[in-house]
C-alpha cells in the first residue's frame, strides 16, 4: 500500500480538517503518496485530484468545514458515474482510499469496494448517528454551539417570561437534542427515539409554571417535525408567550472543540494504519476511549442507539 486518497463527503462536520490533517500526515510519515479528492464523490467523478505534502494540510486543525470541500452527489448513485470514480482511482495507481463522511458516504464507499478498492470509513457527521462507534467528529462541537445558543436565548427566556422552542439538526437522530438539552438544562426534549404526548408535555409545562418557572426552554429533535408547528401548538395549548428559534447550519459550522480536533487525529491516524494492514472495507469508532474498526457493511446495517438513561435523566432534572 503505497498510494492512498482521502475525500471527505455528505454534510460538513468541524473536524473533518483535523482528520484530513491526519491521514494526510500519518501516510506521508509512512512513505505513502497521498491524494486529496476535492468535493467529495463529485469529485471523484470529474477528476478533481491533487498531490498532497505535509504542507498542504497546514493550518486547518482548528478550522471548521472541509477544506476539501463536501459535496451531496446523485449523479454518483448511477453505475456511470460509480465506473468513472474507480477508474479515476486506479489510473492514478491508488489502492486505498478514506472516506470521512457519514452512512450514505460509506455507502457510497461500498460501490468502490466492490470493484476492488480497499476503503476505509471515518465518522464525520454533527448527527452522531452512526452504529459502532461512541461519538462521530463534529458532534462535540454542535453540541457546544447549540448550549451557547441555548445559553443566551435563556438569557431573553427569562426577561421576558417566555416559552421557547428551540430546534437543532440531527437528521432521524436525536443526540444533538438529548446532549444539547441535558446540558443546557431544558425542560422537555423531544426526540425522535422517544415517543412524546403533547398533553403531558402541556401538562409539565404548566405544572413548572404554577410552581414559579419563569420561563421553559424545549429542544426539538429535527426528526421529530418544525419547532414552529410544536411552537403552535404549545402556544395554543398553554396560552403561554411562545417563540421559536431554528439553529439550522450554525450547528455545522465553527472551530472544532479539542474533544473533536483528538477524535479526528486519532480516527484519521488510524484508518491509514488499517489501510497498511491491508485492511478494507472498515470504518474507525470510538467505544470508551479505545480507537476501534468494525465492518462498514456492520456500522450501516445497525441503528445507533441513544442512551436512555441519559433522556430519563433529563426528565428528572427537568421536574
Ligand atoms: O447530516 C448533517 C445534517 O446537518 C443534518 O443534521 C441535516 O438534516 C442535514 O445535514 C442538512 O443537510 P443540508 O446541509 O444538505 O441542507
Amino acid at each position: 500500500m503505497k498510494r492512498i486518497a482521502v475525500l471527505t463527503s455528505g454534510g460538513d462536520a468541524p473536524g473533518m480538517n483535523a482528520a484530513v490533517r491526519a491521514v494526510v500526515r500519518k501516510a506521508v510519515y509512512c512513505g505513502c503518496d497521498v491524494w486529496g479528492i476535492y468535493r467529495g464523490y463529485h469529485g471523484l467523478m470529474n477528476d478533481n485530484f491533487k498531490q498532497m505534502d505535509l504542507g498542504s494540510v497546514g493550518d486547518i486543525i482548528h478550522r471548521g468545514g472541509t477544506m476539501l470541500y463536501s459535496a451531496r452527489s446523485d449523479e454518483y448513485r448511477t453505475k456511470e458515474g460509480q465506473d468513472r470514480a474507480y477508474a479515476n482511482l486506479a489510473k492514478r495507481g491508488i489502492d486505498g482510499l478514506v472516506v470521512i463522511g457519514g452512512d450514505g458516504s460509506f455507502r457510497g464507499a461500498l460501490h468502490l469496494a466492490d470493484r476492488g478498492m480497499k476503503v476505509i470509513g471515518v465518522p464525520g457527521t454533527i448527527d452522531n448517528d452512526i452504529a459502532c462507534t461512541d461519538f462521530t467528529i463534529g458532534f462535540d462541537t454542535a453540541v457546544n454551539t447549540a448550549i451557547e445558543a441555548i445559553d443566551k436565548i435563556r438569557d431573553t427566556a427569562t426577561s421576558h417570561e417566555r416559552t421557547y422552542v428551540i430546534e437543532v439538526m440531527g437528521r432521524d437522530a436525536g443526540d444533538i437534542a438529548l446532549w444539547a438539552g441535558l446540558s443546557g438544562g431544558a425542560e422537555s426534549i423531544l426526540i425522535p427515539e422517544q415517543a412524546f404526548e403533547m398533553d403531558e408535555l402541556v401538562e409539565r409545562l404548566k405544572r413548572g409554571h404554577k410552581r414559579g418557572k419563569k420561563h421553559s426552554i424545549i429542544l426539538v429533535a429535527e426528526g421529530v417535525g418544525s419547532g414552529f408547528t410544536i411552537g403552535e401548538k404549545i402556544k395554543e395549548m398553554t396560552g403561554f408567550e411562545t417563540r421559536v428559534t431554528v439553529l439550522g447550519h450554525l450547528q455545522r459550522g465553527g472551530s472544532p472543540t479539542a474533544l473533536d480536533r483528538v477524535l479526528a487525529s486519532r480516527m484519521g491516524a488510524k484508518a491509514v494504519d488499517l489501510l497498511l494492514e491491508g485492511q478494507e472495507r472498515k470504518m474507525v469508532g470510538i467505544r470508551g476511549k479505545e480507537i476501534v474498526s468494525v465492518d462498514i457493511e456492520e456500522a450501516i446495517n445497525h441503528k445507533h442507539n441513544i442512551d436512555l438513561s441519559m433522556y430519563e435523566l433529563a426528565g428528572v432534572l427537568a421536574i
